[in-house]
């Protein structure tokens, strides 16, 4: 396809809204938003896509109540362990961006692990927003330019970012119906195309996310020129 966005985030919502309405916990959409997920990453490479950025769980979910996050924290588990390897094979590296010292520390070691292990020179990069927040983000960042005592330009202080090495975002997309961006990739997603849909994120399926990719090649990009 031509103008294939090379970075696409994903703002994954709706779990919640999906489960309540087949009269299930909310844990039930999570876990077929897990799933939904992880068809999403295989077939995001596959189309030709270099970067994907999921946000997981944002620094403001980390204050839902502890039976939700228990529930997430048990799909991380399951997930870091049980498909990282497969990805590996597919030749995929994993990131992790965000504020990992909050979350349990065996999931801590699992994300650290995901990296780490990661292959070199994978041809696609699937970048997990776990506790994170673009304000949190801006400021980690500002505070070690503080303690370098060197002013930043653009670029110095891009290398800050936890996205440090990582193209901006092309396209962010956004399901469940909500239009805003929740402090997700706040100063990357300057001159981000947007796509919103009403679709609950565990009824997002490949032929939804072609629909954006396709909404997307159709847009003409200036940034800021004419
Ligand atoms: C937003 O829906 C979704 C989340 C807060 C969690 C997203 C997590 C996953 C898709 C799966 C877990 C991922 C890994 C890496 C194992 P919501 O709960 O806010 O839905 P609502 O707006 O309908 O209430």
């Amino acid at each position: 396809m031509k103008n294939l966005p090379l970075h696409v985030g994903i703002i994954m919502d709706g779990n919640g809204r999906w489960a309540k309405k087949r009269i299930q916990p909310r844990a039930f959409g999570h876990k077929a938003g897990m799933n939904r997920m992880i068809s999403l990453a295989e077939y995001a490479q596959k189309t030709g896509i270099k970067y994907l950025t999921l946000y997981v769980l944002s620094t403001e979910n980390l204050s839902r109540p502890k039976e939700e996050l228990d529930g997430l924290f048990g799909l991380f588990r399951k997930y870091f362990t049980a498909n990282v390897k497969k990805l590996y094979a597919q030749n995929a590296r994993i990131k992790i961006i965000g504020d990992k010292s909050a979350l349990p520390e065996d999931i801590q070691k699992l994300l650290v692990d995901s990296e780490t292990n990661s292959p070199e020179g994978a041809d696609f990069t699937l970048i997990f927003a776990i506790n994170y927040g673009g304000r949190p983000e801006i400021i980690n960042a500002v505070n070690r330019a503080i303690e370098r005592g060197e002013k930043v330009d653009e670029k110095g202080f891009t290398s800050l970012l936890y996205t440090d090495g990582i193209p901006d975002p092309d396209l962010i997309i956004r399901t469940g119906g909500e239009l805003r961006l929740s402090n997700f990739l706040t100063y990357q997603a300057a001159y981000a195309e947007l796509y919103f849909t009403d679709v609950l994120f565990p009824d997002f399926t490949e032929a939804e996310f072609d629909r954006a990719i396709e909404n997307y090649s159709k847009r003409e990009r200036r940034f800021g020129k004419i």
